[in-house]
């Protein structure tokens, strides 16, 4: 069997976790957090962050300390997973659903002027599969109109964009440690911000929002949440975090070989470099040509039947019962690249042999 994408634990996460146990602390006030958080945001280039249970609270807390409120309207990619939208809908705000770039697979900015009228509070650009949105041209349009972005890098870890860490180039970008990421703490999230009022409110909020300067105990001015990563999940960031340098190269090397070993095969499209990207494929992303001989569903079968684990684009969300009714422009990409997409097997521990057997299948031999 080759994972599509499984975790890798090689580093000092044991060690970590023991003194967590050592200790006794093991929930979100103890300090692995603080120093996850400290290490996190030197790594990334941001000046805070604030640890989370996972990237979707991330995502909630950062739109909701940049003001968003129901009926508010954030423009956000359909093609996407649908964490990133329902952070929208759970403040009772609307979202906007803007197309994609055929080339990047991400938000389409000149698309975005278009959608934006009196409602619109914000635009949530994604990262999707590790390649990078045109973040200039978001900024710009943003900034004409007084936007707030917040990047959804749940997928981009590593990434640069003209030199600068996906996440720090938004007024808020959000980070996933899902079992299946570059760095995985289990379950967990990271908001990272270089606005000192984003940070505070949103650990305020993360922490049941309970107001540490009221003499009286638990006195709380807001509803607040249960969105802190536990020490154990810190402990388990640590470890991994330490290793992220290797992580990323291995991720490129993975992306290289399938350049080397799929540039020039029929019917398949691979994704586009760009010279001022410095892409970490979190997945590698193919398209399969619309009416190849092999059209996705039969590779996907060929895949399934040789054991090696495949997983198609996602399905857009427009086009789901929960988001159906929402405004949008014409997504005429976003179609076309979730019906042909599909991610191939990108484990930090996948051997340069499996990648050679999944090219292989690609390349019919
Ligand atoms: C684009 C995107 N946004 C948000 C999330 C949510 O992350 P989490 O599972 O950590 O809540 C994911 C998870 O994979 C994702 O891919």
């Amino acid at each position: 069997m080759i994972p599509l994408s499984i975790p890798e634990m090689t580093g000092k996460e044991l060690f970590y976790i023991k003194e967590c146990l050592d200790s006794g602390w093991v929930s979100s006030a103890g300090p692995h957090v603080k120093l996850f958080e400290d290490r996190f945001k030197d790594y990334i280039g941001a000046k805070y962050a604030v640890a989370t249970v996972n990237c979707t609270s991330a995502l909630h807390l950062a739109l909701m300390c940049i003001g968003v409120r129901e009926d508010d309207e954030v423009i956000v990619p359909s093609l996407t997973f649908a964490a990133t939208v329902n952070a929208i809908r759970y403040l009772g705000a609307e979202p906007v659903f803007v197309d994609v770039c055929r080339d990047s697979y991400c938000m389409e900015p000149h698309k975005l002027e278009e959608l934006i009228g009196e409602k619109t509070k914000a635009i949530m650009p994604v990262h999707l599969y590790g390649q990078t949105v045109e973040m200039e041209c978001v900024m710009e349009i943003a900034n004409k109109y007084g936007l707030k972005v917040v990047e959804d890098a749940a997928q981009s870890l590593g990434s640069k964009y003209k030199g600068m860490s996906t996440g720090t180039i938004g007024h808020a970008g959000c980070f996933s440690f899902n079992g299946n990421k570059l760095i995985t703490t289990g379950s967990g999230g990271m908001l990272v911000t270089d606005d000192e009022e984003i940070a505070s409110r949103a650990l305020y909020l993360s922490t049941q929002a309970k107001d540490l300067n009221h003499k009286g105990a638990f006195y709380h001015n807001d509803v607040g949440y249960n969105y802190r990563m536990s020490n154990i999940n810190a402990a388990v960031g640590l470890g991994q975090l330490e290793d992220i340098e290797r992580r990323i190269q291995i991720k490129k090397s993975i992306s290289d070989l399938y350049y080397k070993h799929l540039t020039g095969v029929d019917n398949i499209v691979l994704p586009v470099k760009k010279t001022y990207c410095d892409t970490v494929f979190w997945l590698y992303p193919i398209l399969v040509k619309y009416g190849a001989k092999y059209d996705r569903t039969s590779l996907e079968e060929k895949f399934c039947q040789s054991g090696i684990e495949t997983r198609t684009f996602f399905t857009p969300l427009h086009l789901m019962p929960p988001y159906v009714s929402h405004r949008h422009g014409d997504l005429e990409n976003t179609e076309y690249i979730s019906m042909l997409g599909l991610n191939l097997p990108s484990s930090i521990g996948i051997g340069d042999d499996e990648i050679i057997k999944v090219c292989r299948i690609l390349r019919h031999e």
